[in-house]
């Protein structure tokens, strides 16, 4: 039984300030609750952990250098994000991918050097409005997911988040039926590659526009179990409210 996800990818927002949203947002949890990650820029990561000690909300950054150190400036390791407190970390996000040139053969460098540090990767993967158009978008995922994620998959070191790029901050999602069809073949690829154990073990996450208003019926999708959440993370009442969406039988 795969326990389901909210994962929140705050991305370049979030000063100090912005940890009174956190407070806010364990005050709001349901009982029971779904698995809960935040990624908050790399700067909040370590006074976030104070923040959070004692309570079940998990701390992911949102990339590392495939390198564990060295002449990269700017850069930082997996290990810098374990040692201030993450257990994730998401990995090949579209905007990494568009802004900084990130390969699918980068992004599984830079997986292996997550795992080497004992976090678990969300690998991000999906088309954008252009290849859903030109090809078949399970061509896409399908190429980024063979040549993106190692070997040494367990059940527990990766998280698959498909994240149509068209749907990101656009308010724009695909229909059910769609989001479906593209869980379904992850899923499959998953077992395929790794076996029906492993592959049935990983999570799949959804990731586009996910607001309170649609997660419920996303997340009862067929292979659905969770949601990469940008803009509606970054607010207590909506992280709350997709929460208490993916909450339901938890
Ligand atoms: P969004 O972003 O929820 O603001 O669409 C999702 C993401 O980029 O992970």
């Amino acid at each position: 039984m795969r326990r389901k996800l909210a994962a929140g990818n705050w991305k370049m927002n979030g000063t100090g300030e912005s940890l009174a949203e956190v407070d806010r947002l364990l005050r709001a949890l349901p009982d029971p609750c779904c698995e809960v990650l935040i990624c908050p820029p790399a700067t909040l990561l370590h006074r976030m952990a104070a923040r959070l000690e004692g309570a079940t909300v998990a701390l992911g950054g949102q990339t590392c250098h495939a390198a564990t150190c060295g002449a990269h400036t700017g850069d930082i390791s997996a290990a810098m994000l374990a040692d201030a407190g993450a257990s994730h970390v998401i990995l090949g996000h579209s905007e990494r991918r568009a802004e900084h040139g990130e390969s699918d053969l980068d992004i599984r460098a830079m997986t292996e050097a997550a795992w080497d540090a004992g976090l678990a990767a969300i690998v991000c993967v999906g088309e954008t409005d252009a290849e859903r158009e030109a090809v078949n978008t399970l061509d896409i995922v399908g190429g980024q997911m063979a040549s993106s994620i190692p070997d040494a998959v367990t059940g527990e070191n990766l998280i698959v988040a498909y994240e149509p790029v068209w749907a990101i901050g656009t308010g724009r999602t695909p229909s059910l039926d769609e989001i479906g069809e593209v869980h379904d073949f992850i899923r499959a690829r998953l077992e395929r590659r790794f076996g029906p154990g492993v592959g049935r073990s990983v999570r799949i996450l959804y990731g586009g526009s996910m607001k309170p208003g649609n997660a419920a019926e996303i997340a009862a999708v067929s292979n659905v179990d969770g949601g990469l959440i940008g803009g509606a993370s970054l607010t207590a009442d909506d992280f709350a409210g997709i929460i208490r969406a993916l909450s339901a039988g938890a």
